[in-house]
């Protein structure tokens, strides 16, 4: 009912004037502070529409539920980043092995792989599938998912951080 808001406001602003000229008959109204016209003219006009959220990350969807089974998202961008930790031991390229095996299509790969790798027993046996949410466990603690493993690596704790170096993977080492 904008009419009765119109109205709202000039008995705002009219209000404020009265005041005003109320205090402007005091002989000490000098020293009163102008501060009451700008937020009186203030309520007359909407406020401002509220500002747009920063943008998004580029976040995608990855095939991976967390312990409360919500659906998790990754940001290749950050992961890029996580990926350097990785980058020590691991490629991204075909045929490209260094402490650890190329994790070229590592995404749905069978644990263990590699021909030309010499992995652990632990890892050739473990009978994993490196699935998106396998991924996101052995990440945490490798050491606890295939005990005995040679990849010396403590993981990556920060579950936002896994998903994101799990969205890196699967953009770049298709
Ligand atoms: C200190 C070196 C090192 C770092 C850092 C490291 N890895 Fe590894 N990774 C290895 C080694 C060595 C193996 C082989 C393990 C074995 O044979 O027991 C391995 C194995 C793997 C495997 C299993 C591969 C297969 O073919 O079965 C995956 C997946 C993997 N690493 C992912 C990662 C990711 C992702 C990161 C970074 C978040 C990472 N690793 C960091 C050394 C490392």
């Amino acid at each position: 009912m904008p009419s009765i808001r119109a109205a709202f406001a000039v008995s705002v602003v009219f209000g404020a004037v009265v005041a005003l000229g109320g205090c402007s008959k005091k002989p000490d109204a000098s020293s009163a502070p102008p501060a009451a016209e700008p937020a009186a003219a203030s309520q007359a006009t909407p406020p401002p529409a509220p500002e747009a959220p920063a943008p998004a990350a580029t976040m995608i969807s990855l095939d991976i539920k967390d312990a409360s089974g919500a659906a998790v998202s990754g940001d290749p961008v950050s992961g890029k980043s996580v990926f350097a930790q990785c980058e020590t031991c691991h490629s991204k390229d075909a045929g490209t092995n260094k402490v650890g095996p190329s994790l070229h299509g590592i995404i749905g790969r069978h644990s263990g792989m590699i021909p030309n790798f010499h992995y652990s027993d632990a890892n050739k046996n473990s009978g994993l599938v490196w699935t998106e949410q396998q991924l996101y466990a052995y990440l945490e603690n490798p050491q606890k998912v295939v005990p005995g493993t040679f990849m010396t690596f403590t993981g990556v704790k920060d579950p936002q951080k896994r998903a994101d170096v799990i969205a890196y993977l699967q953009e770049n080492t298709k």
